[in-house]
């Protein structure tokens, strides 16, 4: 058959870009009139280049606006159009827009005001006009009842959830949990305390500080079944990133331990669900790195702190009051920092009713990205590269020339010091020794260094600079990092997700589609081929003798097995393919 491919359009060509500002749709230069000429003379040149309005010009300053609109009042009140000036019926001194104004906010102007047309002027220069015809030609269908809103990239500046976990203040370089400063928080209570106030809203008396962390400390341990899958599971990774694998690792626990959809389940089972994964995740961190290492792992010990049992199991003894308690206050105050991407993420799952463990995953998934969680190892990286005091103000210079990035250093909402990056330095001031001093004559450095060669931006420390020196001063590898954040940071999903479970409605937002216009008709081919296993005798011999679930397995006692059971009609045929689709 013959394919009139010629006839198709190509669907790699670039597409014109859609307009985003005023200057990419206005009618420029814009047709002109003066202000004593005739109605007549004006209506007539409007209707000559097809459009609805003229500007009036003295000179080449902008001296008013004369519209369809205009006209129609003249000759409602009886003007006579060819002796009735232009100055007579025009609008003077008309607002205007600039031609950088995006297209959103000239719309937002023109409906706001009633306007039909608005002249574009840049500085004194008049460039051009755009009308509500020209937004209309790039509008597209809108739900009716719908505001269907174009956002900043990345969302910044979105609410896109309210919550009573708790918030950011960037410009005061203030964060809090419910209504708690995270700092304080951090200073004066366990991390089981906070734990409890994220998770139910309150904060434990001396009476009942023990009750929650009698709760946890049990769920620790990890399911044989997982357990026992832990050398596999490191050996296929090969390699791979520790917090690849605990990614890996808990999505294998949410489905041995049988989690339902958060969507069936109430709020007392979706709590019991992420207490289980926020008290095994350190387990599994911990076990994966030993047994990559070819060592066993070390069970977990109810009787230690959350932070104490999580280096305990890590290095197989128990650590120093002061590692531990350094470690404890930098897991808390990474629990929860507003709504970024990791958090967002796990909303987003939980609103679909999907599982918890399905959403802790997708948050591990958005931490692994280096944008986000990042590496605080970079840091450490920067000061082993920088190597003495005596090299750090070129090297930031040089760094700086060459436009790189110095780590740990900026934050996209805190325009002051990072609260977080203040009290890891007082921690590492605790510890000592000539990596805190070091760190600190860098730090010094830096800032200096930053505002002379980036005046204005208030770049300080971040909470990834000192959280580096914190953690290899107790022990903690560089590859640990990130897991150690997702240990904390897990409890801060989980709680958003409870908040999101208990008043949901799916995250699901609009696109802009930008490709090639549709529709377009789909080339024909020379003949649609079956699938191959249709026409393959022995493919459908090796279907029909496969078991579709190994024996005993979830699936098997699952209603997907009653389903195929319980209607024998339709579905044991005797084709295979009913029991492989279902
Ligand atoms: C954290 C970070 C991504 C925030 O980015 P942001 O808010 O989008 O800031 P911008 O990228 O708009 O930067 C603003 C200006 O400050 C400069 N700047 C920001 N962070 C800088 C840094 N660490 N070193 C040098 N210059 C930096 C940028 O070069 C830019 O300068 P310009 O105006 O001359 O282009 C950014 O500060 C950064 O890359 N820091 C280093 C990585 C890091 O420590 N990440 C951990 C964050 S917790």
């Amino acid at each position: 058959m013959e394919h009139a491919h010629t006839d198709l359009p190509n669907l790699h060509r670039p597409l014109p870009p859609s307009p985003k500002t005023v200057a990419d749709l206005m009618t420029s230069p814009p047709v002109s009139a003066e202000s004593d000429e005739s109605l007549a003379a004006a209506a007539s040149r409007m209707s000559d280049h097809g459009v609805g309005s003229v500007l009036v010009l003295a000179g080449s300053r902008l001296a008013g606006i004369l519209t369809e609109r205009d006209l129609v009042r003249a000759g409602a009140a009886g003007a006579d159009p060819s002796t009735a000036t232009v100055g007579d019926w025009m609008t003077a001194d008309p607002d205007s827009v600039g031609p950088d104004v995006e297209v959103v906010d000239a719309w937002r102007s023109l409906v706001a005001h009633g306007y039909r047309h608005i002249p574009v002027i840049e500085g004194d220069e008049v460039r051009g006009v755009v009308s509500i015809r020209d937004l209309v030609r790039v509008a597209q269908l809108r739900p009716v009842d719908g505001v269907f809103t174009d956002v900043p990239r990345g969302l910044e500046g979105v609410v896109a959830a309210e919550t009573a976990v708790g918030s950011v203040r960037g410009v005061e370089g203030f964060y809090h949990y419910r209504q708690y400063s995270a700092i304080e928080l951090a200073k004066r209570r366990s991390f089981e305390d906070v734990w409890h106030l994220l998770f139910d809203g309150e904060l434990a008396g001396p009476d009942d500080a023990a009750g929650f962390a009698t709760e946890v400390a049990p769920l620790r341990a990890l399911p044989v079944g997982v357990a026992r899958l832990l050398p596999q599971l490191v050996s296929a990774a090969g390699g791979a990133p520790p917090l690849d694998q605990l990614r890996t690792a808990v999505s294998l626990l949410g489905t041995a331990e049988g989690f339902q959809a958060t969507r069936d389940l109430g709020r007392s089972e979706i709590r019991r669900d992420a207490l289980r994964v926020c008290a095994v995740i350190p387990t599994l961190v911990a076990a994966l790195w030993r047994t990559g290492r070819g060592e066993e792992a070390v069970e977990p010990r109810e009787g230690l702190g959350f932070s104490a049992n999580y280096l305990n199991m890590l290095f197989g003894e128990e650590p120093s009051a002061a590692h531990a308690r350094a470690i404890e206050r930098y897991l808390i105050s990474t629990i929860d920092h507003g709504l970024n991407a990791s958090t967002f993420t796990a909303r987003v799952v939980t609103s679909t009713g999907a599982d918890v463990a399905a959403a802790v995953v997708a948050g591990i998934a958005a931490l692994s990205g280096p944008l986000h969680g990042g590496a605080p190892s970079r840091a450490l990286d920067t000061l082993d590269a920088i190597g003495t005091p005596d090299r750090i103000d070129a090297f930031i210079r040089e760094a700086v020339e060459r436009g790189d990035r110095i780590m740990g250093f900026g934050h996209r909402v805190y325009k002051t010091l990072d609260p977080r990056s203040e009290m890891m330095r007082e921690i590492a001031e605790e510890l000592g020794g000539p990596l805190v001093d070091f760190a600190e004559q860098v730090e010094q450095t830096v800032v200096a260094v930053l505002d002379e060669m980036k005046p204005g931006r208030r770049l300080y420390t971040n909470v990834e600079f000192y959280a580096g020196v914190v953690m290899e001063l107790c022990g903690i590898p560089r590859e640990l990092f990130t897991p150690t954040f997702a240990v904390s940071r897990a409890v801060g999903w989980c709680a958003h997700l409870l908040e999101q479970a208990a008043d949901n409605r799916i995250i699901r937002p609009s696109s802009r589609y930008v490709g090639p216009p549709a529709p377009q008709p789909v080339p024909e081919l020379a003949s649609v081929a079956p699938p191959a296993a249709e026409h393959d005798p022995s493919h459908r011999t090796k279907l029909a003798g496969r078991r579709p679930y190994p024996k005993n397995s979830r699936a098997r006692r699952s209603n997907i097995e009653t389903d195929i059971c319980s209607d024998s009609t339709s579905t044991r045929s005797s084709s295979p393919w009913n029991i492989v689709v279902n």
